[in-house]
Protein backbone atom coordinates (compact mmCIF):
# COMPACT_ATOMS: atom_id res chain seq x y z
CA UNK A 1 0.00 0.00 0.00
CA UNK A 2 1.84 3.24 -0.74
CA UNK A 3 1.97 5.90 2.29
CA UNK A 4 2.38 8.97 2.04
CA UNK A 5 5.56 9.96 3.95
CA UNK A 6 5.87 12.86 6.34
CA UNK A 7 2.15 13.45 6.13
CA UNK A 8 -0.61 13.05 8.74
CA UNK A 9 -4.52 12.57 8.42
CA UNK A 10 -6.90 13.43 11.23
CA UNK A 11 -10.26 11.95 10.97
CA UNK A 12 -13.06 13.31 12.88
CA UNK A 13 -15.69 10.84 13.14
CA UNK A 14 -18.52 12.92 14.54
CA UNK A 15 -21.85 11.38 15.83
CA UNK A 16 -23.47 14.07 13.34
CA UNK A 17 -20.74 15.14 11.11
CA UNK A 18 -17.45 14.12 10.05
CA UNK A 19 -14.34 15.87 8.59
CA UNK A 20 -10.45 15.01 7.65
CA UNK A 21 -7.68 16.98 7.80
CA UNK A 22 -3.99 16.42 6.10
CA UNK A 23 -0.93 17.73 7.24
CA UNK A 24 1.88 17.94 5.43
CA UNK A 25 6.08 18.45 7.26
CA UNK A 26 5.53 21.61 9.18
CA UNK A 27 2.54 23.30 7.02
CA UNK A 28 -0.76 24.22 8.57
CA UNK A 29 -3.55 21.30 8.46
CA UNK A 30 -5.87 21.50 5.67
CA UNK A 31 -9.35 20.22 5.42
CA UNK A 32 -10.40 18.29 2.82
CA UNK A 33 -13.69 18.91 0.74
CA UNK A 34 -15.89 15.46 1.41
CA UNK A 35 -18.72 16.69 -0.81
CA UNK A 36 -18.61 19.22 -3.18
CA UNK A 37 -16.71 21.80 -1.60
CA UNK A 38 -18.45 20.95 1.49
CA UNK A 39 -15.55 20.37 3.99
CA UNK A 40 -18.08 18.50 6.90
CA UNK A 41 -20.37 15.53 5.90
CA UNK A 42 -23.05 14.52 7.64
CA UNK A 43 -22.43 11.10 9.07
CA UNK A 44 -25.17 9.14 7.30
CA UNK A 45 -25.53 6.34 4.94
CA UNK A 46 -28.61 5.84 2.93
CA UNK A 47 -28.97 2.09 1.56
CA UNK A 48 -31.25 3.09 -1.54
CA UNK A 49 -33.30 -0.02 -2.37
CA UNK A 50 -34.04 0.86 -6.29
CA UNK A 51 -30.28 1.52 -7.40
CA UNK A 52 -28.96 -0.69 -4.34
CA UNK A 53 -26.33 1.96 -3.96
CA UNK A 54 -25.23 3.30 -0.63
CA UNK A 55 -25.39 6.95 -0.47
CA UNK A 56 -23.00 9.17 2.33
CA UNK A 57 -23.48 12.65 3.78
CA UNK A 58 -26.13 15.41 2.52
CA UNK A 59 -26.92 12.99 -0.43
CA UNK A 60 -28.21 10.29 1.92
CA UNK A 61 -30.23 12.43 3.67
CA UNK A 62 -31.48 14.56 0.85
CA UNK A 63 -32.61 10.77 -0.64
CA UNK A 64 -34.37 9.95 2.63
CA UNK A 65 -36.11 13.22 2.39
CA UNK A 66 -37.23 12.98 -1.16
CA UNK A 67 -38.89 9.41 -0.56
CA UNK A 68 -36.73 7.07 -2.00
CA UNK A 69 -37.52 3.54 -0.98
CA UNK A 70 -34.19 2.51 1.17
CA UNK A 71 -33.03 2.61 4.46
CA UNK A 72 -30.94 5.89 6.45
CA UNK A 73 -28.71 5.48 9.22
CA UNK A 74 -27.20 8.23 11.06
CA UNK A 75 -25.76 8.33 14.78
CA UNK A 76 -23.71 5.36 14.69
CA UNK A 77 -21.24 6.67 16.65
CA UNK A 78 -23.80 6.27 19.38
CA UNK A 79 -24.19 2.64 19.36
CA UNK A 80 -20.30 2.31 19.61
CA UNK A 81 -19.59 0.61 23.12
CA UNK A 82 -23.55 -0.74 23.13
CA UNK A 83 -24.25 -4.04 22.74
CA UNK A 84 -26.88 -3.30 19.48
CA UNK A 85 -23.53 -2.70 17.74
CA UNK A 86 -22.86 -6.54 16.48
CA UNK A 87 -26.91 -6.30 15.91
CA UNK A 88 -27.25 -7.93 12.03
CA UNK A 89 -29.63 -6.05 9.97
CA UNK A 90 -29.83 -6.51 6.27
CA UNK A 91 -28.83 -4.15 3.90
CA UNK A 92 -28.74 -5.01 -0.70
CA UNK A 93 -29.61 -8.45 0.39
CA UNK A 94 -26.84 -9.50 3.16
CA UNK A 95 -26.59 -9.03 6.86
CA UNK A 96 -24.06 -7.03 8.20
CA UNK A 97 -23.46 -5.85 11.81
CA UNK A 98 -23.66 -2.05 12.91
CA UNK A 99 -19.87 -2.04 13.63
CA UNK A 100 -19.42 -3.16 9.46
CA UNK A 101 -21.89 -0.01 8.45
CA UNK A 102 -19.25 2.41 10.52
CA UNK A 103 -16.85 0.51 8.34
CA UNK A 104 -18.27 0.99 5.20
CA UNK A 105 -18.99 4.72 6.07
CA UNK A 106 -14.84 5.30 6.90
CA UNK A 107 -14.22 3.19 3.64
CA UNK A 108 -15.95 5.99 1.66
CA UNK A 109 -13.79 8.55 3.87
CA UNK A 110 -10.64 6.21 3.22
CA UNK A 111 -11.12 6.62 -0.50
CA UNK A 112 -11.76 10.34 -0.85
CA UNK A 113 -8.57 10.63 1.09
CA UNK A 114 -6.96 8.58 -1.68
CA UNK A 115 -8.39 10.41 -4.38
CA UNK A 116 -7.49 13.85 -2.87
CA UNK A 117 -3.98 13.01 -1.92
CA UNK A 118 -2.68 10.10 -4.40
CA UNK A 119 -2.33 7.58 -1.36
CA UNK A 120 -3.31 7.62 2.31
CA UNK A 121 -0.59 9.42 4.46
CA UNK A 122 1.59 7.58 6.77
CA UNK A 123 -0.43 8.44 10.22
CA UNK A 124 -4.01 8.60 10.87
CA UNK A 125 -4.92 10.06 13.58
CA UNK A 126 -8.88 9.28 14.93
CA UNK A 127 -10.42 11.41 17.48
CA UNK A 128 -12.66 9.97 20.51
CA UNK A 129 -14.82 11.33 22.91
CA UNK A 130 -13.52 11.31 26.31
CA UNK A 131 -15.87 8.97 27.06
CA UNK A 132 -17.70 6.83 24.67
CA UNK A 133 -19.67 5.65 28.00
CA UNK A 134 -20.14 6.87 30.79
CA UNK A 135 -19.05 5.54 34.05
CA UNK A 136 -17.99 2.16 32.33
CA UNK A 137 -14.23 2.06 31.47
CA UNK A 138 -14.84 -1.40 30.18
CA UNK A 139 -17.50 -0.78 27.70
CA UNK A 140 -15.47 2.35 26.72
CA UNK A 141 -12.64 0.50 25.95
CA UNK A 142 -14.60 -2.03 23.78
CA UNK A 143 -15.96 1.31 21.72
CA UNK A 144 -12.21 2.31 20.81
CA UNK A 145 -11.80 -1.01 19.90
CA UNK A 146 -14.65 -1.75 17.52
CA UNK A 147 -14.06 2.02 15.70
CA UNK A 148 -10.29 0.72 15.42
CA UNK A 149 -11.78 -2.75 14.03
CA UNK A 150 -13.78 -0.86 12.05
CA UNK A 151 -10.91 1.58 10.84
CA UNK A 152 -8.27 -1.04 9.95
CA UNK A 153 -11.47 -2.90 7.68
CA UNK A 154 -11.88 0.29 6.14
CA UNK A 155 -8.39 -0.05 4.66
CA UNK A 156 -6.85 3.14 6.98
CA UNK A 157 -4.32 -0.04 8.65
CA UNK A 158 -2.61 0.93 12.06
CA UNK A 159 -4.29 4.41 12.96
CA UNK A 160 -3.85 6.32 16.84
CA UNK A 161 -6.43 8.10 18.60
CA UNK A 162 -6.68 11.30 20.33
CA UNK A 163 -9.21 12.51 22.76
CA UNK A 164 -11.40 15.05 20.62
CA UNK A 165 -10.82 18.07 22.64
CA UNK A 166 -7.38 17.75 22.85
CA UNK A 167 -7.54 17.83 19.15
CA UNK A 168 -9.50 20.95 19.67
CA UNK A 169 -7.28 22.74 21.50
CA UNK A 170 -4.31 21.89 19.35
CA UNK A 171 -6.35 23.73 16.28
CA UNK A 172 -6.71 26.45 18.19
CA UNK A 173 -3.03 27.15 19.15
CA UNK A 174 -2.46 27.49 15.60
CA UNK A 175 -4.02 31.13 16.06
CA UNK A 176 -3.21 32.40 19.10
CA UNK A 177 0.29 34.87 19.58
CA UNK A 178 1.08 34.35 23.35
CA UNK A 179 0.87 31.80 26.09
CA UNK A 180 -2.86 31.17 27.44
CA UNK A 181 -4.18 28.70 29.86
CA UNK A 182 -7.23 27.57 28.23
CA UNK A 183 -11.04 25.76 28.87
CA UNK A 184 -11.76 23.90 25.60
CA UNK A 185 -15.59 23.20 25.44
CA UNK A 186 -16.31 20.53 22.38
CA UNK A 187 -20.63 19.97 22.47
CA UNK A 188 -21.25 17.88 19.74
CA UNK A 189 -23.91 15.53 18.79
CA UNK A 190 -23.10 13.16 21.16
CA UNK A 191 -20.76 14.25 24.03
CA UNK A 192 -19.84 16.83 25.42
CA UNK A 193 -16.04 17.18 25.99
CA UNK A 194 -13.67 19.54 27.81
CA UNK A 195 -9.84 20.19 28.46
CA UNK A 196 -7.93 22.53 30.58
CA UNK A 197 -4.96 23.23 28.40
CA UNK A 198 -1.73 25.17 28.01
CA UNK A 199 -1.10 26.97 24.50
CA UNK A 200 1.40 28.52 23.31
CA UNK A 201 3.02 29.28 20.02
CA UNK A 202 6.50 28.24 21.70
CA UNK A 203 4.74 25.27 23.21
CA UNK A 204 3.67 24.12 19.83
CA UNK A 205 6.64 22.47 18.17
CA UNK A 206 7.00 20.40 21.58
CA UNK A 207 7.06 16.43 21.15
CA UNK A 208 5.11 15.60 24.48
CA UNK A 209 2.03 17.93 25.25
CA UNK A 210 1.12 15.39 27.91
CA UNK A 211 2.53 18.23 30.95
CA UNK A 212 0.21 21.05 29.10
CA UNK A 213 -2.97 18.87 29.86
CA UNK A 214 -4.36 19.99 33.12
CA UNK A 215 -7.51 18.24 32.96
CA UNK A 216 -10.14 16.42 30.76
CA UNK A 217 -13.76 15.84 31.26
CA UNK A 218 -16.64 14.26 29.23
CA UNK A 219 -20.59 13.10 29.71
CA UNK A 220 -22.54 11.56 26.87
CA UNK A 221 -24.69 14.23 26.10
CA UNK A 222 -24.68 15.99 23.40
CA UNK A 223 -27.26 18.17 20.37
CA UNK A 224 -28.75 14.78 19.69
CA UNK A 225 -29.63 14.38 23.07
CA UNK A 226 -31.51 18.36 22.59
CA UNK A 227 -33.01 16.62 19.60
CA UNK A 228 -34.64 13.79 21.89
CA UNK A 229 -35.80 16.05 24.57
CA UNK A 230 -37.26 18.55 22.78
CA UNK A 231 -39.00 16.12 20.54
CA UNK A 232 -40.28 14.38 23.65
CA UNK A 233 -41.78 18.08 25.27
CA UNK A 234 -43.26 19.26 21.90
CA UNK A 235 -43.69 16.83 19.56
CA UNK A 236 -44.36 13.40 20.53
CA UNK A 237 -47.75 14.53 22.88
CA UNK A 238 -48.77 14.81 19.10
CA UNK A 239 -48.61 11.35 18.35
CA UNK A 240 -49.53 10.19 22.14
CA UNK A 241 -46.82 11.03 24.46
CA UNK A 242 -48.66 12.17 28.05
CA UNK A 243 -51.74 10.99 26.61
CA UNK A 244 -54.01 9.32 29.30
CA UNK A 245 -56.14 6.17 27.84
CA UNK A 246 -59.44 5.29 28.52
CA UNK A 247 -58.34 2.50 31.32
CA UNK A 248 -56.90 5.94 32.97
CA UNK A 249 -53.21 5.20 32.26
CA UNK A 250 -50.57 6.80 30.09
CA UNK A 251 -49.72 5.48 26.79
CA UNK A 252 -46.36 3.40 27.41
CA UNK A 253 -43.79 6.00 26.49
CA UNK A 254 -41.24 3.66 24.95
CA UNK A 255 -42.28 3.99 21.32
CA UNK A 256 -42.07 7.51 22.01
CA UNK A 257 -38.31 7.48 24.01
CA UNK A 258 -37.06 5.61 20.57
CA UNK A 259 -38.68 7.57 18.19
CA UNK A 260 -37.09 10.21 19.50
CA UNK A 261 -33.55 9.18 19.45
CA UNK A 262 -31.61 9.24 16.67
CA UNK A 263 -29.43 5.85 16.85
CA UNK A 264 -32.97 3.93 17.84
CA UNK A 265 -34.76 4.89 15.23
CA UNK A 266 -34.70 2.20 12.88
CA UNK A 267 -35.24 -0.75 15.46
CA UNK A 268 -39.08 0.87 15.31
CA UNK A 269 -39.68 -0.23 11.89
CA UNK A 270 -38.93 -4.24 12.58
CA UNK A 271 -42.13 -6.41 12.03
CA UNK A 272 -42.27 -7.08 15.65
CA UNK A 273 -41.77 -3.33 16.96
CA UNK A 274 -44.73 -2.62 14.35
CA UNK A 275 -46.61 -5.15 15.90
CA UNK A 276 -46.53 -4.09 19.45
CA UNK A 277 -47.04 0.06 18.40
CA UNK A 278 -50.15 -1.32 16.48
CA UNK A 279 -51.30 -3.08 20.18
CA UNK A 280 -50.70 0.31 21.99
CA UNK A 281 -54.09 1.10 20.19
CA UNK A 282 -56.41 0.50 22.92
CA UNK A 283 -54.18 2.51 25.07
CA UNK A 284 -55.31 5.32 23.34
CA UNK A 285 -58.81 7.61 23.95
CA UNK A 286 -57.92 9.19 20.49
CA UNK A 287 -57.41 7.27 18.16
CA UNK A 288 -56.19 9.71 15.62
CA UNK A 289 -53.31 10.31 17.66
CA UNK A 290 -52.43 6.44 17.46
CA UNK A 291 -53.01 6.72 13.89
CA UNK A 292 -50.61 9.61 13.59
CA UNK A 293 -48.20 7.47 15.46
CA UNK A 294 -48.80 4.45 13.24
CA UNK A 295 -48.21 7.14 10.09
CA UNK A 296 -45.09 7.51 11.01
CA UNK A 297 -43.60 4.20 12.05
CA UNK A 298 -45.22 2.88 8.89
CA UNK A 299 -43.99 5.17 6.27
CA UNK A 300 -40.47 5.61 8.42
CA UNK A 301 -41.02 8.81 8.44
CA UNK A 302 -38.93 8.45 12.07
CA UNK A 303 -35.68 10.39 10.83
CA UNK A 304 -38.03 13.24 9.06
CA UNK A 305 -39.26 14.37 12.36
CA UNK A 306 -36.21 13.85 14.20
CA UNK A 307 -35.09 16.08 11.49
CA UNK A 308 -37.59 19.00 11.81
CA UNK A 309 -36.64 18.86 15.59
CA UNK A 310 -33.55 19.70 14.74
CA UNK A 311 -33.81 22.25 12.47
CA UNK A 312 -36.25 23.89 14.97
CA UNK A 313 -33.51 23.82 17.26
CA UNK A 314 -31.45 25.20 15.10
CA UNK A 315 -33.57 28.07 13.94
CA UNK A 316 -34.27 29.16 17.66
CA UNK A 317 -30.80 29.02 18.31
CA UNK A 318 -29.96 31.15 15.41
CA UNK A 319 -32.08 33.22 15.24
CA UNK A 320 -33.07 33.88 18.89
CA UNK A 321 -36.88 33.55 18.14
CA UNK A 322 -39.61 31.22 18.28
CA UNK A 323 -39.16 28.78 15.32
CA UNK A 324 -42.15 25.77 13.78
CA UNK A 325 -41.06 22.34 14.10
CA UNK A 326 -43.15 21.83 10.54
CA UNK A 327 -44.74 18.64 10.16
CA UNK A 328 -47.21 19.70 7.21
CA UNK A 329 -45.85 16.78 5.40
CA UNK A 330 -47.56 14.19 7.91
CA UNK A 331 -51.07 15.93 8.18
CA UNK A 332 -51.88 19.17 6.56
CA UNK A 333 -51.01 21.86 9.09
CA UNK A 334 -49.64 20.28 11.62
CA UNK A 335 -46.84 21.85 13.48
CA UNK A 336 -45.78 22.55 17.22
CA UNK A 337 -44.04 26.05 17.64
CA UNK A 338 -40.60 25.91 19.74
CA UNK A 339 -39.83 29.26 21.71
CA UNK A 340 -36.83 30.26 23.19
CA UNK A 341 -38.17 30.36 26.75
CA UNK A 342 -39.77 26.38 26.13
CA UNK A 343 -36.30 25.20 24.51
CA UNK A 344 -34.14 26.84 28.19
CA UNK A 345 -36.98 25.24 29.94
CA UNK A 346 -37.05 21.83 28.21
CA UNK A 347 -32.76 22.16 27.75
CA UNK A 348 -32.17 23.51 31.43
CA UNK A 349 -31.75 19.88 33.25
CA UNK A 350 -29.14 18.43 30.34
CA UNK A 351 -27.45 21.68 30.20
CA UNK A 352 -26.87 22.20 34.19
CA UNK A 353 -25.01 18.31 33.66
CA UNK A 354 -23.20 20.30 30.83
CA UNK A 355 -21.85 22.84 32.75
CA UNK A 356 -20.98 20.39 35.85
CA UNK A 357 -18.66 18.86 33.73
CA UNK A 358 -16.95 21.59 33.04
CA UNK A 359 -16.90 22.58 36.30
CA UNK A 360 -15.05 19.38 37.18
CA UNK A 361 -12.66 19.82 34.62
CA UNK A 362 -11.65 23.18 36.06
CA UNK A 363 -11.50 21.33 39.66
CA UNK A 364 -9.54 18.52 38.37
CA UNK A 365 -7.31 20.93 37.23
CA UNK A 366 -6.94 22.29 40.08
CA UNK A 367 -7.70 25.81 38.54
CA UNK A 368 -10.82 28.67 40.06
CA UNK A 369 -13.78 29.00 37.98
CA UNK A 370 -14.29 32.96 38.96
CA UNK A 371 -11.36 35.60 39.17
CA UNK A 372 -8.16 34.09 37.62
CA UNK A 373 -9.06 31.17 36.26
CA UNK A 374 -8.25 30.03 32.73
CA UNK A 375 -7.40 32.71 29.80
CA UNK A 376 -10.59 31.84 27.52
CA UNK A 377 -13.12 29.97 27.29
CA UNK A 378 -12.67 28.01 23.34
CA UNK A 379 -16.05 26.82 21.66
CA UNK A 380 -16.35 24.41 19.24
CA UNK A 381 -18.66 21.83 18.10
CA UNK A 382 -22.21 22.63 16.73
CA UNK A 383 -24.22 22.54 19.83
CA UNK A 384 -21.71 24.93 21.06
CA UNK A 385 -23.40 27.80 19.17
CA UNK A 386 -26.30 27.20 21.44
CA UNK A 387 -27.16 30.63 23.27
CA UNK A 388 -28.85 28.72 26.91
CA UNK A 389 -25.46 26.81 26.73
CA UNK A 390 -23.30 30.34 26.56
CA UNK A 391 -25.41 31.95 29.22
CA UNK A 392 -24.91 28.57 30.88
CA UNK A 393 -21.29 28.78 31.04
CA UNK A 394 -20.98 32.48 30.71
CA UNK A 395 -23.10 32.12 34.13
CA UNK A 396 -20.46 29.50 35.65
CA UNK A 397 -17.83 31.24 34.87
CA UNK A 398 -18.79 35.14 34.68
CA UNK A 399 -14.75 36.24 34.37
CA UNK A 400 -13.62 34.15 31.50
CA UNK A 401 -13.80 35.58 28.34
CA UNK A 402 -15.87 33.13 25.35
CA UNK A 403 -13.73 32.53 21.84
CA UNK A 404 -15.40 30.85 19.07
CA UNK A 405 -13.46 28.73 17.24
CA UNK A 406 -14.19 26.30 13.78
CA UNK A 407 -17.27 25.06 15.10
CA UNK A 408 -17.45 21.96 12.27
CA UNK A 409 -13.76 21.44 11.46
CA UNK A 410 -11.36 22.13 14.30
CA UNK A 411 -11.26 18.78 15.75
CA UNK A 412 -9.97 17.26 12.53
CA UNK A 413 -7.44 19.76 12.07
CA UNK A 414 -5.92 19.47 15.44
CA UNK A 415 -5.59 15.78 14.92
CA UNK A 416 -3.51 16.52 11.78
CA UNK A 417 -1.70 18.59 14.11
CA UNK A 418 -1.04 16.20 16.53
CA UNK A 419 0.91 13.39 14.51
CA UNK A 420 4.24 14.24 15.80
N1 LIG B 1 -26.66 26.81 15.30
C1 LIG B 1 -26.80 25.71 16.06
N2 LIG B 1 -27.37 25.77 17.28
C2 LIG B 1 -27.52 24.70 18.04
N3 LIG B 1 -27.11 23.46 17.69
C3 LIG B 1 -26.53 23.33 16.50
C4 LIG B 1 -26.34 24.43 15.61
N4 LIG B 1 -25.74 23.97 14.48
C5 LIG B 1 -25.57 22.64 14.66
N5 LIG B 1 -26.05 22.24 15.85
C6 LIG B 1 -26.04 20.88 16.43
O1 LIG B 1 -24.69 20.47 16.52
C7 LIG B 1 -24.64 19.04 16.51
C8 LIG B 1 -23.54 18.60 15.58
O2 LIG B 1 -22.34 19.16 16.00
P1 LIG B 1 -20.94 18.53 15.57
O3 LIG B 1 -20.90 18.33 14.12
O4 LIG B 1 -19.89 19.34 16.22
O5 LIG B 1 -21.07 17.11 16.30
P2 LIG B 1 -20.21 15.80 16.06
O6 LIG B 1 -18.77 16.17 16.01
O7 LIG B 1 -20.76 15.07 14.91
O8 LIG B 1 -20.55 14.99 17.39
P3 LIG B 1 -19.58 14.38 18.52
O9 LIG B 1 -18.37 15.22 18.58
O10 LIG B 1 -20.41 14.47 19.77
O11 LIG B 1 -19.33 12.98 18.10
C9 LIG B 1 -26.00 18.56 16.05
O12 LIG B 1 -26.70 18.05 17.16
C10 LIG B 1 -26.67 19.84 15.53
O13 LIG B 1 -28.07 19.83 15.71
MG1 LIG C 1 -17.30 16.40 17.41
Amino acid sequence: MTRLRDATLGIDFGTSNSAMAVRQGSGRARLLALEGTATGLPTALFFNTEDQRTHFGRDAIEQYLSGTEGRLMRSLKSLLGSALLQDKTVVHNSAVSYQDIIALFLQMLAQQARSALGGLPERVLLGRPVHFVDDNPERDQQAQAALQQAAHDAGFGEVSFQLEPIAAALDYEQRISQESLVLVVDIGGGTSDFTVVRLGPQRAGKADRSGDVLATTGVHIGGTDFDRKLSQARVMPLLGLGHIGPHGREVPSKVFHDLSTWHLIQWLYAPQALREAQALRSDYRQPALHARLMAVLQQRLGHRVAEAVEQAKIGVSAQGHAAPVRLEWLEPNLQALLSPDEMEHDLQALLAQVVACARACLQLAGVPAQGRGVDAIYLTGGSSALRSLRRALALAFPDTPQVEGDLFGGVASGLACAGD
